[in-house]
C-alpha cells in the first residue's frame, strides 16, 4: 500500500546556484538599470533565470532587420531545404508528426508582432523544430549563452513490467535516486514529459525516441572507457525556461522495512550555467552586437578534405562544447569508473571502447559513439576490432546508443569491413537533389568552372546504376518530377555520393555472418549511424535491439536518418566562390541554420529513408531498467543472451 502521510517540503540545496533568490521582472531593484549590465556584473553563481530573461528579453525586436533576415531564411528553405515538400507528408508508426508546411509558418511568423528579438528567434526555433528533423537546425548563438540546469535528472524505467518515471540521479542535500515521479507541475509525468519532448526535441519522428532524447542517460567516457550519467534536454536546456522552478511530486522507496515510502514536494530551480566562453556584452546594445554575425572567419576547407567534408553530417546539439563543461564540471569530483561486471574493458579509443563479456568471452561490445572517424584515423579502430578477435570473441555487439552521425564515408566503411562490398553502388545509399531555381544556379555554375569546389559539383556523384561519373549535363539538365505531400517538385535523377570503398582486406571471425553480429541502439542514432544501422539491416539482414521509449511501444532503430547537412553559411560561400548574385543575404545573426540538402535511400526504396517509416522498425525492444540504465554491461548482457544463448557464468 502506498502512503502519503510522510509528506514534507523538502529544500533542494543547488551545487552550482548558490543564490536561489529570484527577482520579479516587475519589481527589479532598479528600473532604470540596464538588465545586460545587471547581468554581466554579477558573479556567475548570482546569475538567476530572471536576470538572464531581463537581459534576453530587452534585446529590442527590430521589424526591418528581423524582417529582412526571416526573408532571407525563408529564401534558403525554399531553394537549399530538400525535404520542402516530403515535411508535408505524415508517415505512420512509428512516426508522429505534424505535417509542417515551413514557409506557410515562416509566414505567419512574419505577419506577427514582438517586442523582443528572443521571442522572434524562439518562435523560428520551435517552427523549425516542429519538422523533427536534427539537419534541420536553428541556434542564434547569443540567445544560447546561459545553459538552465534542473538538479534532478529523470529516466522512465521498467520494474516487474510496469514502467513508471523516476528520479535517476539528483544534484539534491538527499539523494532522491530511484524515487517514482507522480507529478511534475501537477501533471502526469509522461504527459509532461511527452508533451515537453514534442515541443522542443526537433531530433527525431518518433516520440518514444524524443522521450529517449529528453531523459537521462549515461555515455562513454573518452577517458575510462566507462559510461557516466548525462542530462537529458528536459534536464539541461539553452533557452529560457518559463518559469523560475519545477515542483516535482515525487514517491521515494521506504529507507527500512518499517517505514511505508515517502511522498514529498520538490521545488528544484534552474541552476544558471554560462556565459559561454567568449561571451563579452557590458548592456542591451553590446549584447545585441554580440548576436551579429561576424562575416566569413572560417577558412573554406583545403581540397583534398572536400569529400569527407561534404558528407560530415551534425553531432547532436546536447553534446557540444558549452554542454560538455556542464557535465565535466559536474562530474569533477566523481569517483572513478568502477570496473564492470560483466565486462573486460579491453581498449578504448577517443571515440570507441571495445569489451568482452566476461560469462561468455565469444560475445565481443564495439561502442561507437561517434561517426566522426575520418579515413585516416580508421588504425586504431580497425586494431580495437583485432584485439577483441584475438581474445575469441567470434560474435560482436555494435552499441550506437547516443551516437548523433559523422561522416558517411565511414558509416559505409564500417559496414564494409564486415561484409564485402566490391563497389560504391553496394555500399552507399542512392540520394538526390531537389532542383530549385537557387540549386540549378549553383550547380550549374559549378559544372562550368573547373577550378571550384562545391557541394553541388558533378564530380563529389556518380550515377546510382552503375558508379560512373556524372557530367554536370547528366546531373542537372535531367530532372524527374515527384509529387510529395500533394506538392510537385523537379529532383535530379538518382545518384551516389562519390568515393572509394579504400579498405585493407581484414577478416574478422564475425565477418559475412549476420547471425554474429547484433546492433543496439536506443534511437538516438542520427545521419551517418542511421546509415550505417540501415546498410546493415536492409542489405545484410543484421538484428537490431532498440531499448528505451515506451513500454509495449514500437522504437525507431534511428532518428535523423539520412541526408547530408549545408549551413546557410557555406551555401553562401558557395556563391562567392562561384563569382554568382545570390538569392539570399548572408546570415545576419552569428548561429547555425542548417538544412539538409541531399535526401538518401533505403536499398530498394521510393521514399526518402528520412521520411520511410517502415524502415525504423527495429528487431527486438528491449526496456531500461534500473539496473541497465546505470550499468551498460547489464544491457549488453540482456543482447548477448537474448542473441546466442544463456550466458552462464565461467
Ligand atoms: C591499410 O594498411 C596499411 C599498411 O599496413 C596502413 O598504412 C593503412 O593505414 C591501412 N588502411 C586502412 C584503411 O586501414
Ligand atoms: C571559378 O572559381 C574560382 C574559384 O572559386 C574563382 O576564383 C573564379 O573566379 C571562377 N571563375 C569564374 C569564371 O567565375
Amino acid at each position: 500500500m502506498v502512503s502519503f502521510n510522510k509528506s514534507f517540503i523538502l529544500t533542494v540545496a543547488l551545487a552550482a546556484s548558490v543564490s536561489a533568490l529570484v527577482i520579479p521582472r516587475s519589481t527589479q531593484e532598479n528600473v532604470n538599470e540596464d538588465p545586460c549590465t545587471v547581468l554581466s556584473s554579477l558573479n556567475p553563481s548570482e546569475v538567476t533565470l530572471d536576470h538572464v530573461a531581463n537581459c534576453y528579453l530587452a534585446i529590442p525586436f527590430d521589424s526591418e532587420r528581423e524582417g529582412s533576415f526571416l526573408k532571407d531564411l525563408a529564401i534558403l528553405y525554399d531553394n537549399f531545404y530538400v525535404y520542402k515538400d516530403l515535411a508535408l507528408t505524415t508517415p505512420g508508426a512509428p512516426f508522429s508528426i505534424p505535417s509542417v508546411d515551413i514557409l506557410a509558418d515562416f509566414d505567419e511568423i512574419a505577419k506577427r508582432e514582438y517586442e523582443s528579438a528572443y521571442d522572434f528567434h524562439h518562435d523560428l526555433r520551435l517552427a523549425v523544430a516542429r519538422l523533427h528533423d536534427a539537419h534541420s537546425t536553428y541556434i542564434v548563438d547569443c540567445f544560447r549563452t546561459y545553459t538552465f540546469v534542473q538538479p534532478i535528472a529523470l529516466y522512465a524505467p521498467v520494474v516487474d513490467g510496469v514502467q513508471s518515471i523516476r528520479v535517476f540521479s539528483s544534484d539534491t542535500e538527499k539523494d532522491l535516486s530511484d524515487c517514482e515521479v507522480i507529478l511534475i507541475d501537477g501533471e502526469k509525468p509522461d504527459v509532461h514529459l511527452q508533451n515537453w519532448a514534442d515541443k522542443y526535441t526537433a531530433f527525431s519522428k518518433d516520440p518514444g525516441v524524443r522521450l529517449n532524447f529528453a531523459l537521462a542517460t549515461t555515455i562513454f567516457d573518452a577517458k575510462t572507457g566507462a559510461f557516466q550519467p548525462d542530462l537529458g534536454i528536459f534536464q539541461s536546456r539553452d533557452f529560457l525556461p518559463d518559469k523560475p522552478s519545477i515542483e516535482y511530486q515525487l514517491l521515494c522507496p521506504a529507507e527500512n522495512d518499517e517505514d511505508s515510502p515517502s511522498s514529498l514536494t520538490v521545488t528544484a530551480e534552474y541552476a544558471v550555467v554560462g556565459p559561454t566562453d567568449g561571451v563579452q556584452f557590458k548592456d542591451v546594445a553590446s549584447f545585441l552586437e554580440s548576436c551579429a554575425q561576424p562575416l566569413f572567419d572560417e577558412e573554406i576547407p583545403p581540397e583534398e578534405d572536400m569529400i569527407e567534408a561534404a558528407i560530415r553530417q551534425p553531432h547532436l546539439p546536447h553534446v557540444d562544447q558549452q554542454q560538455k563543461r556542464v557535465q565535466i564540471a559536474r562530474r569533477a569530483d566523481s569517483p572513478p569508473a568502477p570496473e564492470f561486471e560483466h565486462a573486460d574493458n579491453v581498449v578504448h579509443t577517443e571515440l570507441c571502447g571495445f569489451y568482452q563479456m566476461k560469462e561468455d568471452p565469444s560475445v565481443g561490445i564495439v561502442h561507437i559513439s561517434s561517426m566522426d572517424v575520418g579515413s585516416k584515423n580508421y588504425g586504431p579502430f580497425i586494431e580495437g576490432l583485432e584485439l577483441l578477435a584475438s581474445k575469441g570473441v567470434t560474435n560482436l555487439i555494435i552499441d550506437l546508443t547516443n551516437n548523433g552521425g559523422g561522416l558517411v564515408q565511414f558509416a559505409s566503411d564500417v559496414v564494409a569491413m564486415f561484409f564485402n562490398t566490391p563497389s560504391v553502388v553496394q555500399g552507399s545509399h542512392a540520394g538526390d537533389l531537389r532542383e530549385s531555381a537557387g540549386v540549378l544556379q549553383i550547380g550549374k555554375a559549378d559544372s562550368a568552372n573547373t577550378t571550384a569546389e562545391t557541394h553541388y559539383e558533378p564530380a563529389g556523384f556518380v550515377s546510382a546504376a552503375d558508379g560512373a561519373p556524372l557530367t554536370g549535363e547528366e546531373l542537372y539538365g535531367e530532372s524527374v518530377q515527384y509529387t510529395r505531400g500533394e506538392r510537385s517538385s523537379d529532383y535530379t535523377p538518382l545518384v551516389r555520393l562519390n568515393w572509394n570503398n579504400n579498405l585493407n582486406d581484414t577478416t574478422y571471425p564475425w565477418s559475412e555472418d549476420a547471425a554474429k553480429i547484433k546492433i543496439l541502439t536506443d534511437g538516438r542514432c542520427g545521419s551517418a549511424c542511421g546509415m550505417l544501422t540501415d546498410h546493415f539491416v536492409t542489405r545484410h539482414g543484421v538484428e537490431v535491439y532498440a531499448v528505451g521509449g515506451y513500454l509495449g511501444q514500437p522504437l525507431s532503430m534511428f532518428s535523423f536518418a539520412g541526408a547530408s547537412v549545408l549551413s546557410w553559411k557555406e551555401i553562401s560561400q558557395f556563391h562567392m566562390q562561384l563569382n554568382i548574385e545570390a538569392p539570399m543575404l548572408v546570415q545576419a545573426f552569428a548561429g547555425t541554420f542548417n538544412i539538409p540538402w541531399f535526401e538518401v535511400y533505403s536499398n530498394g526504396d521510393s521514399i526518402p529513408l528520412d521520411y520511410s517509416n517502415d524502415r525504423y522498425h527495429p528487431t527486438y525492444r528491449l526496456d531500461f531498467t534500473p539496473d541497465n540504465m546505470r550499468n551498460r554491461d547489464s544491457l549488453w548482457k540482456t543482447v548477448a543472451e537474448q542473441a546466442w544463448g544463456k550466458v552462464t557464468p565461467q
